[in-house]
């Protein structure tokens, strides 16, 4: 959420028609307090999740100390926290459960909508590859969400800062297993629910590198009926949205495909969407800078990260390839749907990985 300097910047323009948020507008519920200006209209969001005070968050954080912060985003700063399992009260650091504290910058009001968006859905959307919301606060202007902690911090952060460990080939392919298997899960909904940010910032990595889909704020439900497209305002980040989407704000569940296919491509070169020194600079993009190698079979392992010293399974990088081919095309009919990304790369899943992932299927079924 948000533009910040060095990063990919975000997109946004007049609306076209009313988005999600927009038409949801306060309706207040008869559980709120009188100085909740939340907006959460849904009993079964308020029943699934905890509401928590400001004093509560403010000494569970230590008053939000510089110390504990995890990171920041355009939507403001991101704690770690302690609570108790039980009675989500604030206990001391070490104790209890460790969480996540997103703290809403007071002067964002377009925060405050992809606030209530995040809430909605993911109060509602439960999925092993979905960051677990735990609770939220809406007190006078504060707007905070608690989130489950994941230990490894986002792929971005993992992906292309320097120090951090490389992550090996196997484990990148079980990445994207599992932010597909996000995105299917959602496209596969009634509500046909296109998520719109994904980028590696927005894909959170837990102790044993399991990935999960954060930041719900721009989500929105898909097309229904007979309709082909939702019309939105263009939001979204640079490099990973769909170009036809910035060019007519038209939203189909195939901009997420592109924007997966951005990310595989980040996973397979360890390069970044935007201003990769090695992928074009700030001429080009990194999908217009690999574009010329996925279309070549012979030159198509050029595109991968040096930093792997080889060590992948040449096979498998083909298809993986040639998979962020399709998903990059220009007519989006022509893309796969995230059904078919998701068996296209378990594919190229090593057999233990695959074991590894249906042990974890079936013990969440
Ligand atoms: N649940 C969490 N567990 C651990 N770290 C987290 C969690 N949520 C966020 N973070 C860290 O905080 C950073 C900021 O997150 P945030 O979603 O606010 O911004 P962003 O995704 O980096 O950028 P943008 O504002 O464009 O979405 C993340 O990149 C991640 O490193
Ligand atoms: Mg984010």
């Amino acid at each position: 959420m948000g533009n910040r300097p060095g990063k990919s910047t975000k997109l946004a323009h007049a609306s076209s028609s009313l988005s999600f948020d927009e038409k949801r507008e306060p309706v207040h519920s008869r559980k709120q307090s009188f100085h909740d200006s939340s907006g959460i209209n849904d009993s079964s969001v308020l029943s699934n999740l905890q509401s928590f005070t400001y004093n509560d968050l403010k000494n569970a954080t230590r008053n939000f100390r510089a110390d504990s912060l995890l990171g920041e985003g355009g939507f403001g700063c991101v704690f770690k926290g302690w609570i108790d399992e039980n009675t989500f009260a604030p206990c001391k650091p070490g104790s209890g459960m460790v969480v996540a504290v997103k703290k809403l910058k007071p002067e964002s009001f377009q925060g405050h909508r992809e606030w209530l968006a995040e809430v909605h859905y993911l109060g509602l959307l439960h999925h092993k590859n979905l960051v677990r919301l735990i609770g939220y606060c809406s007190e006078f202007d504060n707007r905070l969400l608690v989130y489950e902690v994941m230990a490894k911090g986002s792929l971005e952060n993992h992906l292309f800062k320097k120090r951090v460990q490389i992550i090996p080939w196997p484990t990148r392919i079980s990445i994207a297993v599992d932010v597909a298997r996000g995105l299917s899960f959602l496209h596969g909904l009634e509500a046909n629910v296109i998520y719109r940010d994904l980028k590696a910032s927005n894909i959170l990595l837990d102790s044993d590198f399991n990935a999960k889909l954060s930041d719900f704020g721009l989500a929105r439900d898909g097309p229904s009926g007979d309709r082909t497209h939702v019309s939105t305002r263009v939001v979204g980040t640079t490099g990973y949205a769909a170009p036809e989407y910035v060019a007519s704000g038209h939203l189909t569940p195939k901009n997420d495909v592109y924007s997966f296919g951005v990310v595989l491509l980040e996973l397979l070169s360890g390069k970044r969407a935007t201003g990769d020194e090695n992928a074009g600079g700030a001429d080009e993009t990194l999908v217009e800078w690999a574009k010329p190698f996925l279309s070549d079979s012979r030159r198509v392992l050029r595109i991968m990260d040096t930093r792997l010293g080889g060590q992948y399974s040449k096979k498998g990088a083909q298809i993986a390839a040639s998979l962020v081919l399709r998903c990059l095309d220009i007519d989006p009919r022509l893309r796969p749907t995230m059904d078919e990304v998701l068996a296209t790369l378990e594919l190229v899943q090593e057999p233990k990985d695959i074991m590894k992932s249906s042990q974890q299927i079936n013990q969440t079924r």
